[in-house]
């Protein structure tokens, strides 16, 4: 992996001259909720043809000026990703698996015909920004600063073909919970639109398969639920993912299952860690296809005993009721359950420093 230097890149670094007052910072970090608030710096490194990775900054959060024939503003060529950065127990901060957001980045760029970023950069970058941030971090429990890296076209030209220009950027915004209900667990509304087709761009993690999602997320809020889950695009049969996470799927008989990676899905880096962590549990974990019609079987029967949804922003969130143009289910008690719950203190004691990082997916700064 090519390191900054190596990128021909040097990192100009410019202190926000009036950053926010403590008051206004604590107050923020008193209440961080999700994604309304920001920290006072941000990076910026720009992209062009001939010339590659170039102008490496970190200053003051600021606007950015963009023509308006900028092909992201047309064709919709925008990449992100989302990471956190945490208090650890011991005081120090760290990142969880930032090489794995660095990789999936890449292979988003890959898809939307844009230019990859060294892996050592981008982590490099948001490491640069944790640093310079790091009072924004949130001490309170399941709280952290959320990192968003992203990409965006900037060439001004309305051809259909890919930008000859780019700006790769990073905000960090302090984070608690996802869902604002606070609920113990949210409720999920089976949507009639397709998220990702197979061939489409669903594994990739860019803006335009977020926007898709946006109606029927619409639809499940409007009918008093918490996200969406799509269903596969060929037969409608198969679940796939939420809106913005992935699902898993436990059973009686100690089975865990989650829908495979079929190119349709976003490959979580959560997903990820958590099949990891189950395999240690011993279940017997499974990646596999899993329809709708089953999942109500199975939730009747009292085969299968849990449902959560997983992902950097929302954690690990149980699954209490699900509900379709087919009428309604519920999972269990309705409530978290204990594996769910297992689980999710594994993973979060693992990304606090409060467990033994056995799998080096700490990434101390
Ligand atoms: C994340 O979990 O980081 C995401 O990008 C999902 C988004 C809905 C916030």
């Amino acid at each position: 992996m090519a390191s900054l230097a190596d990128a021909g890149l040097k990192f100009t670094t410019l202190p926000h001259p009036a950053p926010a007052s403590d008051e206004t910072r604590e107050a923020v970090l008193a209440n961080p909720g999700f994604g309304t608030n920001f920290t006072d710096h941000m990076v910026t490194i720009e992209w062009t043809e001939g010339q590659g990775w170039h102008d490496a900054q970190i200053g003051p959060r600021h606007p950015i000026a963009l023509d308006p024939a900028a092909s992201v503003l047309h064709y919709a060529q925008e990449i992100f990703e989302g990471l956190k950065a945490y208090k650890q127990a011991d005081g120090s901060i760290a990142l969880f698996r930032p090489e794995a957001n660095a990789a999936r980045f890449n292979r988003s760029a890959e898809r939307l015909a844009m230019p990859t970023l060294p892996e050592d950069v981008f982590v490099e970058a948001v490491e640069r920004l944790v640093q310079m941030d790091r009072a924004w971090i949130p001490d309170a429990e399941g709280a952290s600063l959320y990192l968003r890296p992203f990409m965006i076209a900037t060439e001004a030209f309305l051809g259909v073909r890919p930008a000859k220009s780019y700006k790769f950027i990073v905000i960090a915004s302090p984070a608690g919970n996802y869902f604002k209900s606070g609920a113990p667990a949210v409720s999920i509304w089976v949507s009639e639109y397709t998220r990702a087709a197979p061939g489409g761009t669903g594994a990739a993690k860019c803006g335009g398969n977020y926007a898709a999602s946006l109606v029927p997320q619409g639809e499940a809020i409007a009918r008093g639920h918490d996200q969406v889950v799509f269903l596969d695009a060929a037969e409608h049969k198969w679940i796939e993912e939420l809106g913005g996470m992935n699902l898993y799927f436990a059973f009686e008989d100690g089975t865990l299952l989650t829908p495979a990676l079929t190119g349709t899905i976003l490959a979580g880096i959560t997903r990820d860690s958590l099949l990891t962590l189950a395999r240690e549990e011993g279940l017997n974990v499974v990646e596999g296809r899993y329809s709708l019609d089953q999942w109500r079987e199975d939730a009747a029967s009292g085969k299968l005993v849990e449902t959560f949804a997983c992902g950097t922003a929302a954690v690990v969130t149980p699954v209490g009721r699900v509900a379709g143009r087919d009428g309604e289910f519920t999972i269990g008690s309705g409530g978290p359950g204990q594996l769910t719950q297992k689980l999710k203190n594994r993973l979060v004691a693992i990304q606090r420093g409060e467990a033994d990082d056995t799998h080096g997916w700490i990434h101390t700064i």
